[in-house]
């Protein structure tokens, strides 16, 4: 199946209310994982990329893998970018080929700017025919060396609006309580923030920090707009506890094949636990 547009894909999933996983992957073993969970489940998928793994695996070697694994699946498949502050990186992965990318404009000095910056990736990703996503809040917590544990800020409706409007991003994150990595105590969202953008500019919303959410969290938000929703931490943790119960139950193993087959099969069942809860399987066209 030919890669669908990161648009495509969200533009149904936000019309049907469901929601697509963007699993962070971090090497080919995690990439087949969550592909075969899309395919068993015929669901859409978003493969998430951050900037650490693009630099720790390769931007060419990373997308060759996307490629030749997007030939041989038979549901829509698209590439994104997570938070990248770095505009180098952000286009030298548009110009090999992402689909879309996320400029994490947070820390900038002002909105204004971050507006000012959007508003230039959007353009240069246009020319690639490629998406945007924005936001202006930081999302709690360090994810591949990015971001902070401090309270972002958090703006109005009206900031939020306007930088969607002015932008022209595709995709919009905003900061509603979620965080990046294990939460410490069960999360209190402010979902009414998702329905409050949506009865504004009618975009998908994309739903960080999705590890660790209740699947009433993840029915609520997705219901409300949040057609894209960001799994890292339960794919991170899936791959090194399968690592680790693999030696504990076979300590003298020399055997990488059997060590592989058995993390991939733990990584996609973390992925057929999402994309159900998502209710996106069964949604590829
Ligand atoms: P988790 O690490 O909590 O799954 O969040 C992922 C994410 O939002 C990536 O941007």
């Amino acid at each position: 199946m030919p890669v669908v547009s990161t648009k495509e894909i969200l533009q149904d999933a936000f019309a049907r209310r469901y929601g697509v996983g963007a699993f962070n992957i971090v090497n080919d073993v995690s990439l087949d994982a969550v592909v075969a969970a899309a395919e068993e489940l015929r669901a859409p998928l978003i493969v998430q990329t951050s900037v650490k793994t693009v630099k720790a695996a390769g931007l060419d070697e990373l997308y060759a893998l996307f490629r030749a694994s997007a030939e041989r699946a038979s549901v829509p498949m698209a590439l994104h970018l997570d938070h990248c502050p770095d505009r180098a990186v952000l286009s030298a992965c548009l110009k090999r080929g992402w689909n879309s990318v996320l400029f994490d404009g947070s820390s900038l000095p002002s909105v204004e700017e971050n507006k000012r910056q959007t508003i230039e990736v959007v353009a240069e990703a246009r020319t690639y025919g490629a998406h945007v996503e924005g936001e202006i809040e930081g999302i709690k917590g360090v994810e591949d060396g990015i971001g902070s544990d401090a309270e972002s800020d958090i703006y109005s409706l009206e900031t939020a609006v306007d930088f969607v409007r002015s932008t022209g991003v595709d995709v919009f994150a905003p900061a509603i309580g979620n965080a990046h990595g294990v939460y410490k105590s069960a999360p209190v969202l402010n979902a009414q923030r998702v329905s409050d953008i949506v009865a504004k500019v009618s975009l998908p919303m994309c739903l960080h920090g999705g590890t660790g959410l209740s699947a009433a969290q993840f029915d609520d938000l997705i219901a409300r707009g949040c057609a894209k929703v960001n799994i890292s931490t339960a794919l991170k943790i899936a791959f090194m506890s399968a690592n680790k119960d693999f030696f504990q139950e076979k300590p003298n193993s020399t055997d990488p094949p059997s060590l592989l087959k058995f993390v991939r099969e733990r990584v996609k069942q973390m992925a057929v636990e999402h994309i159900r809860a998502f209710h996106s399987d069964g949604k590829a066209a």
